[in-house]
């Protein structure tokens, strides 16, 4: 039988539509060709996701427990309705199909995070032990199904799991800069939080000591962290939505020049411009923010006549996972910085 690769044979009623559109994918087991089965321990529910579950629940955990089973009893898969959006799971491998590419790794037993979304993630939910509404997550004894074009990552036994999950879930970003950064390189990065610090510390290493880190957030305190341990050569405290001013403050710090590279991990919209403003003619600007707009950004490039290269951040890139476990791991100031802010 061949691999059903994206899971659409798990879509009831839908003929063609991929599991994250469907309304309903069918959880059930036996397992099939390709197919990994989780005891699925933990569900990391997206934070947009459960700010409403705990405003519909009234902040109370029992009623935010049973929306959750009520959802994934009703579409196979925790998919908020309201919000569209899902999360990520722990768990332990229970049974992987021979068929599954990583078949030889993934053994009975093998803690994984996976990093693909809730929103198409076969699940089955037979007990909620506990909400933890300070961390948007779910303790529960049940079961998931991870397909074999779903990504994961094994969890590691030298990181606190809130620490390897806070630096997953933005894995992509610093994968991206460790394709594109150079030594020689000024590198602006917007946004100085989780994502923002990761792709600092790994413009650090790719620059190889020469070029330069500039890093821009709206809170002078969160730069301040960044600058106290050595993540960045100039920090601007400024307002990413106001491009012009956005603009006078990196020509300031860059002698004219502007940067090769902008890295976008602002968490707000309307941020492109000052992006593509920030870069000179013929650099890149990576957008990794999710409130980046196609539009704004390609009409605003064009409409100040900007030769730009611009790319849209993938969450994914081959050996993200690995990379950013490891700038943890090297490098102890960073590590305490998100075990500090996120753990
Ligand atoms: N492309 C992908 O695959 C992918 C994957 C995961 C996440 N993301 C997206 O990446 C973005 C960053 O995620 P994150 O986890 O790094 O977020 P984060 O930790 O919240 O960091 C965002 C930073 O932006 C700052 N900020 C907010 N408003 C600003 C403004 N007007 N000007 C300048 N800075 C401002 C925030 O400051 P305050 O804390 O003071 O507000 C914060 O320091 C989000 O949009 C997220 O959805 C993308």
């Amino acid at each position: 039988m061949a691999i059903d690769r994206y899971g659409l044979g798990r879509v009831i009623g839908e003929p063609g539509v991929l599991p994250q559109r469907a309304q309903r994918v069918d959880p059930s087991m036996p397992l099939r060709p390709g197919e990994v089965a989780i005891d699925v321990e933990s569900l990391n529910i997206d934070a947009a996701s459960f700010k409403q579950l705990k405003e519909a629940a009234g902040g109370d955990s029992a009623k935010i427990a049973a929306a959750v089973q009520d959802i994934v009893r009703t579409r196979g898969k925790m998919q908020n309705p309201v919000t569209g959006s899902g999360g990520m799971l722990i768990g332990r491998v229970r049974e992987c199909s021979p068929e599954h590419p990583d078949a030889a790794r993934l053994k009975p037993g093998t803690r994984l995070a996976t990093l693909v979304s809730l929103t198409l993630t076969p699940l089955v939910i037979d007990e909620v032990v506990a909400v933890h509404p300070a961390i948007d997550r779910l303790d529960v004894k049940g079961r998931a199904i991870l397909f074999a074009s779903g990504i994961y990552a094994e969890l590691p036994s030298d990181l606190p799991d809130t620490l390897a999950l806070a630096a997953l879930d933005v894995c992509g970003a610093p994968a991206l800069v460790a394709r594109y950064v150079r030594p020689g390189m000024k590198v602006l990065v917007l946004g100085a939080g989780k994502s923002g610090a990761l792709c600092l510390a790994q413009a650090r290493k790719a620059l190889a000591g020469q070029g330069s880190l500039l890093a821009l957030d709206i809170s002078p305190k969160a730069l301040e962290a960044l600058k106290g341990i050595g993540l960045c050569d100039h920090t601007i405290a400024a307002d990413a939505t106001q491009a012009v001013a956005v603009l006078d403050r990196v020509r300031e710090a860059t002698g004219g020049a502007l940067a090769d590279l902008v890295v976008n991990c602002a968490s707000v919209a309307q941020t492109e411009m000052a992006s593509i403003l920030s870069v000179r003619d013929g650099g890149t600007v990576i957008f990794f923010s999710m409130a980046t707009s196609f539009t704004s950004a390609a009409l605003g490039a064009e409409g100040v006549g900007k030769d730009v290269t611009m790319l849209v951040g993938n969450g994914y890139a081959p050996g993200h996972a690995a990379l950013t476990l490891e700038l943890l791991r090297a490098e102890p100031k960073l590590r305490r910085l998100f075990e500090e802010r996120y753990v």
